[in-house]
């Protein structure tokens, strides 16, 4: 059956399988890979067959199942998956809801992977409820990269609140950054957004401060990777520009995550790990050289929003406001 005709999820569990949709290839194909072991889902993870913080997180906890029913050695399992992407830390929070059982019986692991997984829905729900409140009638809502179903286990966290709010008869337009380099905005997102009959217009990254002064804007809405203590907040790189210019222009500008999200051992944001991707990812496109040969390229996959650029953080706890405290949440 064509994915657009079920309920979106990107992994499902099936005969001692874990089967993911290889976000790779889509919007063009629908390609479904059987990860079979915790390396499987390791390099499933960093060549981001899967991603989006919460997905790499559920995948992850699937992981450490399919180790325990092959008998693995759970400890290895783990420090690989840990060391798959650095930056969402919900990778880490997850295997570490998953360290507890190691002692028991892999039937248990599967259950606690698929109730981490029932829960993400949940909270994104939440999160969605929460955050459309915010969302002014008519408006256009400008996010970034994909936090949709794909990204999740299913509704989403920044597109949650856009999916609410468009049930909520909000009458809203979004626009989808692009998202280079892997362009996750215009393959992904849109394709969740064409799916949903959600109008929106893809626009490049570097469109969206024109777009903000021409009053196309009324809300910025992103997901995140890493929340620390005081509210500074890690998402895809292009995240910081748009947070600088929607404070430029008085837009509100919001981030939806859930508590996992959150890195409360860290005071700041100063100290989050930040993802270095390859140079090809910038140097080729589909496979294709188009930088000169030796070109020195930087790719940071991530940036870090200071707390005082944002208007809010949407949790399923609730909405957040400066100044923010998270010490007590989260992992
Ligand atoms: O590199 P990606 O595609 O995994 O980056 C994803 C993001 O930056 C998302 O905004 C974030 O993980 C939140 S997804 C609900």
């Amino acid at each position: 059956m064509p994915l657009a005709h079920m309920a979106l999820a990107p992994m499902r569990w099936s005969d001692g399988v874990l089967l993911v949709l290889d976000q790779r290839e889509l919007p063009a194909r629908e390609v479904w890979l059987g990860l079979q072991s915790a390396e499987d889902v390791a390099v499933a993870i960093r060549e981001m067959a899967v991603r989006g913080a919460p997905a790499i997180g559920v995948a992850a906890a699937y992981g450490m199942a399919l180790a325990a029913l092959r008998g693995d050695y759970l400890a290895a399992a783990d420090a690989c998956m840990r060391a798959s992407r650095p930056t969402a830390v919900n990778l880490a929070w997850a295997l570490d809801r998953m360290r507890p059982l190691w002692g028991s019986s892999a039937a248990r692991l599967l259950e606690e992977a698929q109730r981490i997984e029932a829960e993400d829905v949940a909270i994104n729900q939440a999160i969605g409820r929460h955050g459309a409140a915010l969302v002014p009638q008519g408006a256009g809502v400008l996010t970034i990269c994909n936090t949709g179903s794909l990204a999740t286990a299913g509704h989403g966290t920044a597109l949650g609140i856009i999916r609410t709010a468009h049930e909520d008869a909000k009458a809203i337009r979004v626009l989808a950054c692009e998202t280079r380099p892997r362009q996750q905005g215009l393959r992904l997102t849109a394709w969740e957004l064409a799916q949903d009959g959600i109008p929106f217009a893809v626009i490049a990254d570097s469109a969206a401060g024109r777009m903000m002064a021409t009053g196309e804007v009324g809300l910025v809405v992103v997901g995140a990777d890493r929340i620390a203590a005081n509210g500074d907040t890690a998402n895809k790189i292009g995240t910081y520009s748009l947070a600088v210019l929607a404070n430029h222009h008085g837009i509100p500008f919001l981030v939806a995550a859930p508590t996992s999200t959150v890195d409360s051992a860290l005071p700041d944001g100063a100290s989050i790990p930040i993802e270095e991707r390859d140079p090809s990812e910038l140097t080729h496109v589909d496979c294709h050289r188009v930088a000169p040969e030796g070109c020195p390229v930087m790719n940071p996959a991530f940036d870090v929003t200071p707390a005082d650029l944002i208007g809010a953080i949407v949790t399923e706890l609730g909405v957040h406001c400066a100044p923010y405290d998270f010490s007590d949440l989260g992992r």
